[in-house]
């Protein structure tokens, strides 16, 4: 899935000058968005954050993975709503399998809502599986939402 990037598109490592960028397609991408504060402290912390961009740098997408140990978390993963359904949310998710499976890491833990359909289907076509069932683990309209807690074996 590495090969399929869109022609001209390019990976780059998150820097602190991006985190404006990235957090207004935050903004967009979720009902409750990280904070660019969120992105500064993930970088502080040395957490992996590539970026996806267009020919001209323009950020179209990025994840952000935590390693635990032989464990990488994927903590945020997210497409510009407008850039969405082109393949791109595979594409980021193959890259960081990529890299955790370089770095030696034996497995990907995520969340996910339930309610995350388009998500979910993308951690589904990379063979995820559940684990687990975080309950009340988010903030929702009505109260709170579980999370499913899925993982991957890199071996
Ligand atoms: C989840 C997300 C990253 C997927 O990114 P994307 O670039 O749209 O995904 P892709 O184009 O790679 O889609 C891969 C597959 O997922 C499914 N999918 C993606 N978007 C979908 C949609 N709107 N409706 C139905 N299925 C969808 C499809 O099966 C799709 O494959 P197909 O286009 O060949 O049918 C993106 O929807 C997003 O940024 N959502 C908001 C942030 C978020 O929820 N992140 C995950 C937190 S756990």
């Amino acid at each position: 899935m590495l090969e399929t990037l869109p022609p001209g598109m390019c990976w780059r490592i998150m820097q602190a000058q991006d985190v404006e960028a990235v957090a207004a397609i935050e903004q967009a991408a979720y009902p409750y968005p990280w904070s660019a504060a969120n992105f500064r402290d993930s970088l502080a912390h040395g957490y992996h954050a590539w970026l996806l961009c267009d020919a001209a740098g323009k950020v179209l997408g990025y994840s952000v993975c935590m390693d635990v140990v032989d464990e990488v978390h994927l903590l945020n993963i997210a497409v510009h709503p407008e850039q969405q359904r082109r393949g791109l949310g595979l594409a980021l998710l193959a890259r960081a399998v990529h890299m955790a499976r370089e770095a030696g890491m034996l497995s990907m833990l995520l969340e996910v809502r339930p309610s995350n359909q388009r998500a979910r289907e993308v951690y589904a076509r990379f063979g995820f599986a559940q684990i687990g069932l975080r309950k009340g683990y988010y903030p929702a309209q009505q109260g709170r939402e579980d999370a499913l807690v899925l993982r991957l074996n890199l071996d």
